[in-house]
């Protein structure tokens, strides 16, 4: 099982946006385990595995009551950083015992997602520098549940000879299928990708609002990069001088299942809903979704067992990437 492999306990992952974790507690599933999210009284998210310390009662089967998650079991209550503060039980003279609180993975809030730990962190959160710029506007689209490996949803992002194919709905034109030669080069932030021009189709109205331009047809400079092990950049100029940043995130629930959210960052005029900017990037997730999830397994790493051409390099890449991390080299 590729989730089982050490290694990727040490990244960040996204298992929730920032609003999901509110009144109740939130049971997720990461690198196939399960864990509980709770936002305490002090307002910093706690993540602890899915199993009450008392007799592994399920606590995300539990309530939020101010700030304190309750056992649905035997009350035990879990406040500030997972500590157990009560044990009703017990008469409230009795200290709880020592082993009782959770043993909490790191949780970090940033771009309104939850990330999440399972072990020691080797790298950062992948960086977004419009995140502290004032002329950019972030938009969050909810992290949905895709019954398809990371693998596959990583080596889709990383690929664009799928455009006129998968795409034909949305921006895709399909006499656009030769690839011009790709070169894979250290990006900004932190990135490794290439940078490309894309005309695009540019004809329905989800895709007006967020070029925000009448022609049928655009030119968009564009970059896509990685970071590992599963997060990618999209970068699009367009002509106007509007950049549009797409944050992917592809998280491994399991080797099959993903949790899958975008981010946008806009340098617009922010005069346009965010719903209604995103609304084209979300047609363009279900695109791919559906193709995915119609792909079984995980894309293997051994690059001789898939047939790779030329337009493929972003993706062999980040595989070669990804196996040397896996590898622990
Ligand atoms: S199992 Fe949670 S309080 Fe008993
Ligand atoms: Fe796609």
């Amino acid at each position: 099982m590729l989730v089982d492999n050490p290694a990727l306990r040490n990244y960040w992952y996204v298992v929730a946006e920032s609003t999901d974790v509110d009144s109740t507690p939130r049971g997720v599933r990461l690198l196939g385990t399960d864990l509980v999210l709770y936002r305490p009284a002090d307002g910093a998210v706690v993540a602890a595995p899915d199993s009450c310390p008392h007799r592994e009662a399920p606590l995300s089967a539990g309530r939020v009551e101010l700030g304190r998650l309750v056992c649905a079991y035997h009350g035990w209550t879990f406040g500030d950083g997972g500590r157990c503060i009560r044990v009703p039980s017990a008469d409230a003279g009795t200290p709880v015992p020592p082993r009782s609180h959770l043993t909490t993975v790191h949780t970090v809030e940033r771009y309104g997602l939850v990330w999440v730990c399972l072990g020691e962190p080797a790298a950062g959160i992948p960086e977004m520098p419009a995140e502290d710029d004032a002329a950019y506007r972030r938009i969050n689209s909810g992290v949905e549940r895709w019954e398809a490996s990371a693998t596959r949803m990583v080596d889709n992002f990383m690929d664009i000879s799928h455009f006129p194919y998968v795409h034909v709905g949305t921006f895709g034109l399909a006499d656009r299928t030769e690839v011009p030669k790709i070169t894979m080069e250290p990006l900004d932030a932190g990135y490794f990708g290439y940078r490309y021009e894309a005309e695009v189709a540019n004809e329905s109205a989800a895709g007006a609002s967020s070029s925000g331009l009448a022609a049928k047809v655009l030119t968009r400079v564009m970059t896509t990069g990685f970071t590992l092990p599963f997060t990618v950049r999209s970068t699009i100029r367009y002509e106007t001088g509007l950049d549009h940043l797409l944050l992917l995130c592809s998280t491994p629930v399991d080797d099959v299942t993903s949790y899958f959210t975008f981010v946008v960052w806009r340098n617009d005029d922010f005069s346009v809903p965010g719903e209604e900017i995103i609304a084209f990037d979300r047609a363009i997730g279900a695109e791919d979704k559906a193709m995915l999830e119609r792909i079984p397994g995980s894309l293997p790493l051994d690059l001789t067992a898939t047939v790779s051409v030329q337009a493929d390099k972003p993706s062999v890449e980040w595989r070669r990437q990804l196996a040397a991390l896996l590898a622990g080299r």
